[in-house]
């Protein structure tokens, strides 16, 4: 419930300022740490906080969660949520938020400075004057203008690079199993197999699915034009790391520019090993596409937002293990009421004769269900006078009889002011 107090919120793992600001300047109450907690000490440091905000080191297990039941939010602060348990998390009505997009133009760019040092061999080159060689000769270097890019995946990053290749002077053409409009003069594909006849620099954008794993295999680099480059920047498994290699030994491809690996290191201290390493004009990078401060501070703002549009309007769309609903900003003279409960029959009959009982009008009602929950979201038409709406015993026996039901999970009940 939400009776006039702010929320507090905890941020842990030194998530950048501007999410603090953003917070802070809407009102919430905010503290952080700088590193991530123990299971036992983060289940204790929760107590009394409405939201929690980790990155990638936090551990939210079920036995958090469960033993955190004022809980109402948790923000990942980065791009994964493997550290969540989210099935445990969504059967105790709290969205998970994360903030997918937010270094896509880092990749983008990333991969347009790759298409140069490929095409110029700027990494073997440089390794050289750090040595003390000097090669200077315009054997195989050639600009990138006028030649063919073929994006894998035409999704946030792969449309993103098609923009930034065309104003370089590339021919872009696509791939991507769903229809999607072409940017600029990019031109769609009808398959795999037609872009990488055509291509010269090859780029792969595709998630990590049953589809996409070894989508470039020994038969599909073989299929690529002769002295053809190959970029990955999505995910390890998609390239079969071995054939690449080979094709790379044999000379049949001229290089590549590889960020994500089957198998890589956990941490800066582990040995990083690939059959890739001491190949001619194979620019290895160790996965850091969408690492750059512009992103941390977008992943900072991104995942902010979404607390505030949840605590503030109740919507949960972007969530990733939630019914999605984006609701409208709440007007004067609305008490709106959320509830989270089990997804069986008889619930709606239920609240809304709880509603007609207290004789409240109602404005609108948003739903969306899973196959474990429910999420509603309804405006009701209340008389504001003077003092707290919350504090009016008629709001609070509202709450009590919706989080008495049997099937509910969490209700909050808020107010615009
Ligand atoms: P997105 O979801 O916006 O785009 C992916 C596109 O691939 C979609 O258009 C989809 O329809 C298409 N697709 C799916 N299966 C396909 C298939 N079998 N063949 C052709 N197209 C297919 O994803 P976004 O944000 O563009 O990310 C792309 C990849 O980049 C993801 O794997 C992501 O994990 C990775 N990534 C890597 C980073 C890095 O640091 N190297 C940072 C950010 C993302």
């Amino acid at each position: 419930m939400t009776f006039s107090q702010p929320e507090k919120l905890l941020l842990l793992e030194n998530i950048h300022p501007v999410a603090h600001q953003r917070l802070k300047e809407t009102g919430f109450v905010l503290e952080g740490e700088k590193g991530s907690l123990s299971e036992a000490d983060l289940t204790e440091r929760l107590k009394g906080y409405q939201a929690v905000g980790i990155r990638s080191k936090t551990q939210l297990t079920q036995e958090v969660l469960t033993a955190n039941p004022q809980l109402q939010v948790v923000g990942a602060f980065c791009i994964g949520t493997n550290q969540i348990d989210l099935e445990a998390a969504n059967r105790l009505g709290l969205p998970v938020f994360n903030a997918p997009y937010s270094n896509t133009r880092s990749v983008a760019e990333m991969i347009i400075a790759e298409l140069v040092i490929l095409s110029r061999q700027l990494g073997d080159r440089n390794s050289l004057a750090h040595r003390g060689d000097w090669d200077k000769s315009a054997e195989g270097a050639r600009e990138v203008r006028g030649k063919t890019l073929g994006i894998v995946g035409y999704g946030h990053i792969g449309s993103q690079v098609s923009v930034l290749a065309e104003a370089m002077g590339l021919r872009v053409i696509f791939y991507d199993v769903v229809k999607k409009l072409p940017l600029g003069n990019a031109r769609g594909v009808d398959s795999l197999g037609e872009l990488l006849k055509q291509a010269d620099f090859v780029t792969l954008h595709v998630p990590e699915t049953d589809l996409t794993k070894n989508m470039m295999a020994a038969p599909q680099l073989q299929m690529m034009k002769p002295g053809g480059f190959l970029l990955n920047a999505s995910r390890g498994t998609v390239v079969d790391i071995e054939a690449l290699a080979q094709s790379l030994k044999l000379g049949h491809l001229a290089g590549a520019a590889i960020d994500v690996f089957p198998v890589e290191p956990k941490n800066n201290q582990e040995k990083f090993v690939s059959p890739l390493q001491g190949l001619s004009n194979v620019f290895l990078s160790p996965h850091i596409g969408g690492s750059t401060e512009e992103a941390q501070q977008a992943i900072g703002l991104e995942v902010a937002e979404s607390f505030i549009r949840f605590f503030k309007q109740g919507t949960t769309a972007g969530a990733v293990n939630f019914p999605q609903l984006d609701i409208p900003a709440l007007g004067p003279g609305v008490l709106r009421l959320s509830n989270v409960h089990r997804n069986v029959p008889g619930v709606m009959g239920q609240i809304n004769g709880i509603v007609s009982e207290l004789d409240a009008n109602i404005r609108a009602q948003y739903l969306s269900t899973d196959n474990h929950i429910g999420y509603l979201v309804m405006d009701l038409e209340w008389k504001v006078g003077q003092g707290d709406p919350l504090a009016d015993p008629r709001a609070q026996a509202l709450w009590q009889k919706v989080m008495a039901m049997s099937q509910s999970v969490k209700t909050r009940l808020w107010t615009g002011a």
